[in-house]
């Protein structure tokens, strides 16, 4: 089992990706540490600031490479992974694409530290990348849940729910 979530940072993908994987017992990584581990940097900013978008993007393909065939495993996905659909080519094989959806507002209130989100320092430019995403998650995602009303529980029991519907099919 590989269950990848997507979304807009500060949906919540990695609280959610924690709680997920002590629910069902299996392990779970950020691909942004894995992104930084590959960089030999430090941070996601310096990676940005250092060697740019770009660069940025190219590690993310080959993390998310690293990972096609991994399995029993909880991946969170970095915002932008939509950006390049190699990733959720990769990301899709064997697994399940889920998205975390919420709306902007949501977004703001939830974010915690836009210190290390080079593409979250300003809210306007955020909130124009937001809406040119949201379709492409939509479209990428298997199965997708609007958490604006939800707690983190809930989702986790929701998402536990749409796991087994795809297991019992698969
Ligand atoms: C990005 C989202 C970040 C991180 C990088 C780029 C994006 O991950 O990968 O700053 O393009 O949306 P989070 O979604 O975990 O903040």
């Amino acid at each position: 089992m590989k269950i990848t979530l997507i979304g807009f940072m500060g949906v919540g993908k990695s609280t959610v990706a924690k709680v997920l994987s002590q629910k069902l017992q299996i392990p779970y990584v950020e691909m942004d540490e894995l992104i930084i581990k590959k960089s030999n940097k430090k941070s996601i900013n310096e990676i940005f600031k250092h060697h740019g978008e770009l660069e940025f993007r190219e590690l993310e393909i080959e993390v998310s490479k690293d990972l096609k065939n991994s399995s029993n495993i909880i991946i969170s996905s970095g915002g932008g992974v939509v950006m390049n659909k190699i990733n959720i080519d990769y990301l899709k094989h064997n697994g399940l694409v889920i998205q975390l959806d919420g709306n902007f507002e949501t977004i703001v209130k939830r974010i915690g530290n836009v210190e290390d989100r080079p593409l979250f320092k300003n809210k306007q430019s955020a909130k124009s990348l937001y809406n040119f995403r949201k379709s492409l998650y939509a479209r990428y995602a298997d199965h997708s849940i609007s958490t604006d009303n939800l707690t983190v529980d809930e989702v986790v029991t929701h998402l536990i729910k749409t796991i087994n519907e795809y297991l019992s099919k698969n």
